[in-house]
């Protein structure tokens, strides 16, 4: 049988950062969904990945690590500042997100960003190999479909944005809109996460960038780009071996134990604006103070992922939260029983489906978000049929995920609503929807939605 073609990943993030100096530099994982979705992809096909190792100064030594070949490219200081906190983080982060936050237009960040996707184009280029597939991530390199293909015509390229891509209310306000959309078109396969996100790009690709065509398939410059929405997922038989795991069920069980047997609800995000953590931590203060629910009976437990933290929003973001959990504790806490445990920090992939274990109801409430894989995770771990999810109508994952308890999180009421819902769920309606959940992820898993997208570009 043929071998699969060699992939060329080029993504902002390499899969792993180096951490520390001199003899204890070691590589550790990069945060978030693209690269928990990327990994097992490369695992199994190899190929090079192209990305930045988030340090200011040169492109560390290129590196191997699972079977990946890294080639790093290196960011200045400026060009961290201006390109990855300015325009990536503080421009289209925030405008591709519904302008939660209000993103900031600024002239002297455009110029980098276009510099910072040059350099990222040459990286690829000179990575790849005659028929291979060159496969580029997400916001921050949306011009560099367009400069690969300058200087390699022949070139099968895909993108795929993990963010949801907004409406042309919204999308019109870059100044730069019909660069990023031509550079964007120089893809053959553009993907994105929903239906919504692929119809918005196709109505502003027509009306700025003079694409034609429909909603599948514009023509642009005598070529032909496909548009598809392929929605993200997960390793499910991956989540499902580590939750199957002794050690794993042990420390579930511990935690458990250590909350004093209480029913828990569990938040696992970056600590990131569009998350919603702060509303979600608002609507169990509400029910606390009613009384619908009480320290004894329940536990909150938020882990946050530390992101961004130089990027406007982030920081008020972090002390909202821990405003918000100091004011719950000082009100309800009692003598062993905390009304909500707060980890600011990563934790392992075994820790992590120990607390997916332990947990009777999962809270994803993003304002907005491309996919949302923890909610896909939540789901694979739940191997005893147990456990409820409620979930944001506003991420990409409520689009499959039918079953779950869909909530508009700026509703507080309902919101509110909801979790005691969630926490008094007979256990037969829990069986039930948690069935239906995990047969939506196990049927699209991260293979699958890999082998969709390759396939497309391989077409
Ligand atoms: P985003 O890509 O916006 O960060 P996702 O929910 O799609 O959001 O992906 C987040 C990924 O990061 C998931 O794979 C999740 O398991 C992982 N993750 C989130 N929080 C933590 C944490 N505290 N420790 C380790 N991994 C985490
Ligand atoms: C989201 C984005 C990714 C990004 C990740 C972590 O998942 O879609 O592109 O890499 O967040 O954010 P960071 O800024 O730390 O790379």
């Amino acid at each position: 049988m043929k071998s699969p073609p060699r992939l060329v990943v080029v993504a902002n993030r390499l899969p792993a950062s180096r951490v520390g100096h001199g003899p204890g530099i070691r590589w550790e994982r990069s945060p978030g969904g693209l690269v928990s979705a990327m990994s097992p992809v490369l695992e199994d096909r190899g190929g090079v990945w192209i990305g930045w190792d988030g340090g200011a100064g040169p492109a560390p030594r290129p590196g191997r690590v699972g079977g990946v070949d890294l080639r790093g490219v290196g960011l200045s200081r400026s060009e961290v500042e201006k390109y990855y906190h300015g325009f990536c983080n503080t421009t289209l982060w925030p405008l591709y997100h519904d302008a939660i936050v209000n993103p900031e237009f600024h002239r002297s960040w455009w110029e980098p960003y276009i510099d910072v996707n040059r350099r990222f184009a040459t990286a690829a280029a000179r990575a790849y190999r005659r028929n291979n597939l060159v496969w580029v991530h997400d916001y921050q390199l949306q011009l560099a479909p367009r400069m690969i293909r300058e200087r390699k015509p022949n070139a099968r390229i895909g993108f795929f944005l993990h963010i949801p891509f907004p409406p042309d209310e919204l999308f019109a306000w870059l100044p730069w809109r019909s660069a990023i959309l031509r550079g964007l078109l120089g893809s053959d396969v553009i993907g994105f996460q929903t239906q919504a996100s692929a119809e918005n790009f196709v109505r502003v690709a027509k009306r700025y960038a003079g694409a034609e065509g429909t909603e599948r398939e514009l023509t642009i410059d005598r070529r032909t780009v496909r548009v598809m929405a392929c929605p993200i997922s997960i390793p499910a038989a991956e989540f499902e071996k580590i939750a199957a795991s002794p050690s794993v069920r042990r420390k579930a069980a511990e935690i458990k134990q250590q909350l004093g047997g209480r029913k828990m609800l569990l938040g696992v995000d970056r600590l990131d604006y569009t998350k919603g953590i702060p509303l979600r931590l608002h609507a169990f203060h509400e029910l606390l103070q009613d009384r619908k629910l009480s320290v004894h009976e329940c536990v909150m437990v938020q882990i946050a992922v530390p992101s961004r933290e130089s990027v406007p929003g982030y920081e008020e973001t972090r002390r909202e939260v821990e405003l918000t959990v100091g004011r719950i504790n000082g009100e309800f806490s009692m003598p062993g029983k905390v009304a909500v445990h707060y980890f600011r920090r990563s934790l392992s992939r075994e820790d992590l489906v120990a607390y997916y274990l332990a947990a009777d109801v999962m809270l994803v409430t993003p304002l907005r978000d491309g996919m949302n894989l923890v909610a896909k995770e939540y789901v694979m771990c739940r191997d005893d049929g147990t456990g409820v999810l409620v979930l944001s109508e506003f991420a990409g994952a409520a689009r499959e995920l039918r079953r779950a308890l869909l909530v508009n999180p700026r509703d507080v009421e309902t919101l509110k609503k909801t979790i005691v819902q969630a926490v008094r769920m007979r256990e037969s309606d829990q069986r039930m929807r948690m069935a239906m959940l995990r047969s939506n992820v196990r049927r699209h898993d991260v293979h699958d939605w890999s082998r969709a997208f390759l396939e497309a570009i391989d077409d």
